[in-house]
Parts: structure tokens; sequence; C-alpha cells
């Protein structure tokens, strides 16, 4: 049987103005996103995932509307209508069932508010439910993440980062989303608390179905609990398949170059240094071939000369790469 799809992303294109300094405004702009297209089932985790700056982010916030991309299509649910070109009251309707998990466990945590109150401040803004269920429901989401019921009384401050990434993932389930973008959920935490948090996070899935855009500049911790995985560089995605397949068969020049340099799960990260591999492309400038041609040791002129577009070369294997096939 065909999985039932969550949510399907065409063509998500994004670019930012570029404050050129003083006063003036630069016409330069940074293409942090093009065309990019993928879809996820019910159920199911794509993880994404690529350097620092290759537009990650952007992905996770244009599909929930946190930012607006400039192009593309988000059908979420089922729905043939483009969420993308929802009128706000509508979109914020939708919205409810799609969450996002922050890096910073801090950022959306208000430090003035008790937990139990982070908690159901959502739900009882949109009448999902009653004031005096409150402090039940609060107990009882804190519960499936892990945190004792008095943690409701309790302050952010009063917990630990991998605590309060927990207090993060409680607030967004009591949603009780189809779909959560978890932006690099663990990569401020204590590798030694990573794999607790990734662990929580399959099992939230495995108990209401929940599907994730999990995003990581980690290979490791993508492979960890991704069906699928899309990488990205430079704003595009370069390769896509199935995790196994990805990790036993990696095709495009640049997913091997990360597979190289990725940690293991619990082990000492490694960062690629710009100038050690070669630099990454400025957004603002996007070169005329393949953006990853400057550092591939395998580019020929017609790398440099044309964008390789995204090619199945195998069954669920999607690669775009000239010479990589
Ligand atoms: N608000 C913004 N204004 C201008 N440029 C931005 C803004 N947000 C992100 N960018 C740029 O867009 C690119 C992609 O950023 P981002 O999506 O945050 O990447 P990632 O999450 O993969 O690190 C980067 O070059 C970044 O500097
Ligand atoms: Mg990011």
């Amino acid at each position: 049987m065909m999985t039932e799809t969550v949510l399907e992303v065409k063509n998500l294109t994004k670019s930012y103005s570029l404050k050129a300094g003083g006063f003036s405004f630069s016409k330069e702009r940074v293409h942090a996103l093009s065309d990019v297209s993928f879809s996820i089932g019910k159920g199911k985790t794509l993880g994404l995932v690529g350097e620092s700056g290759c537009g990650k982010t952007t992905t996770g916030r244009s599909l929930l509307r946190i930012i607006e991309p400039d192009r593309g299509k988000v059908f979420f649910n089922g729905s043939d209508t483009n969420f993308l070109s929802l009128p706000e009251k509508e979109m914020i309707t939708e919205r409810l069932k799609m969450q996002y998990i922050f890096q910073d466990p801090w950022q959306s945590l208000n430090p003035k508010q008790m937990v139990g109150r982070i908690i159901t401040e959502a739900p009882l803004q949109h009448g999902l439910i009653k004031r005096e269920n409150a402090l039940e429901v609060s107990k009882k989401y804190l519960d499936i993440v892990g945190l004792p019921s008095e943690a409701a009384r309790k302050y952010p401050h009063e917990f630990s980062g991998g605590q309060r990434q927990r207090i993060n993932i409680a607030r967004a389930i009591v949603m009780k989303p189809d779909f959560i973008v978890c932006d690099e959920p663990v990569s401020s935490l204590d590798v030694s608390i990573q794999s607790q948090i990734l662990n929580l996070l399959l099992d939230i899935q495995q108990e209401f179905g929940t599907s994730y855009l999990f995003i990581a500049h980690n290979l490791s911790v993508v492979f960890y609990l991704s069906d699928e995985v899309a990488v990205m560089y430079a704003g595009k995605i370069v390769e896509k398949a199935p995790s196994r397949k990805l990790y036993e068969d990696p095709r495009h020049p640049y997913t091997k170059l990360l597979m190289a340099v990725a940690p293991k799960i619990d082990g000492k990260p490694v960062s690629l240094q710009p100038g050690q591999d070669g630099e990454v492309p400025s957004l603002t400038k996007l070169p005329k071939g393949c953006s990853f041609a400057e550092r591939c040791p395998i580019a020929s002129e017609e790398c440099r000369r044309s964008i390789p577009p995204l090619k199945t070369v195998e069954f669920e294997h999607k690669v775009a790469c000239f010479k990589a096939l």
C-alpha cells in the first residue's frame, strides 16, 4: 500500500534582500532557496542535511510561512489548495497542525511563564482545551516527554538544555500536529543527551504517527532517524534517497564529502572549514553551472557551464550531477 502524503512541496524558492550597509540597500539578493521540491509521507521522516548557510532553516520556516517564500507550492494533508496562497486567517487554522521545534531550546520559551502555561497557551488560545483542564493537560504532555508533573509549576531557567528541549517538544505535540519541522533540535545539546532527545522524537512518531522534516548538519544524526534523506547545497537539493540507500551508495561528490567528515552520533563533531575543503559559493552570485563545481574533484567543463538537474538514477534515488550517474 502506498503511504499517504502529508506534505508535498514544489519549487520552493526564496531570496533575501541584502543590506549593503549604512543607509543604502544593494539590489543584490541572497538566493537562499532555489526550486526545492520534496514530499513526506504520513509517519515518515525526511532528513535535510547540509552545511551551515545552505538554506535548511529557510526551507523549514518557508513551509510554515514563518517567513514568506517568493514562489512555490505546499500541499498539506491531501488538500488541493496551495497552503502558500491561503489568506492569513485560513493559513493560521491550517497551520495549527504544523509545528516547529527550534535549535535553541530557549528561543520559544518565555522565561516569565511557568512551564504548564507555556505548554497549554496555544491550545487554550485556539479553544482546543478548556481552562479548567489546562493543568491536567500540561501534566499529561510532560509525562509523555519524560518530565515530572511538578515541572508544570516551574520556570524555564530551572531546567537543563535537554529538559528545555523536552518542554519545547511537549509544547509542539500538545497541538496534535501531523507534521513537525525539527530544526537541528539536538545541535546545541551535550552529545551525551542528544540520543535521548532523538529517541524521544522517534517514540512520539511511533505513538502519534507524526511526520517530520528533520534538519541537521550532521549526517549521522540524520541517518539515525530518517526514512529518506535530502542533501542540500547552496539552496538546492543535490541528492535524495531512502536513508539506507544513501548511506550505502552515495552518488553526489558533495554527499561523499559530508560522509567523510560526519562524526559518529556520540563522537566529536567535525565541521567543514571554508578553505579546507574549498569555499561554499556566495549565494548572492551563484555560478553559471553547478554550485559545487569549484570544490568538486571530478568537475568537468560541462559542470561549470550548465546546472545539472536533479535526475532519477535508480528507483527512489535522485542526484543532481552530470558525472555521478
Ligand atoms: N533574514 C535574512 N536576511 C538575509 N539573508 C538571510 C536571512 N536569513 C538567512 N539568510 C541567508 O540565507 C542563507 C541560508 O540561510 P539558512 O536558511 O539559515 O541556512 P541554514 O539553516 O542551512 O544554516 C544564508 O546565506 C543566510 O546568510
Ligand atoms: Mg539553520
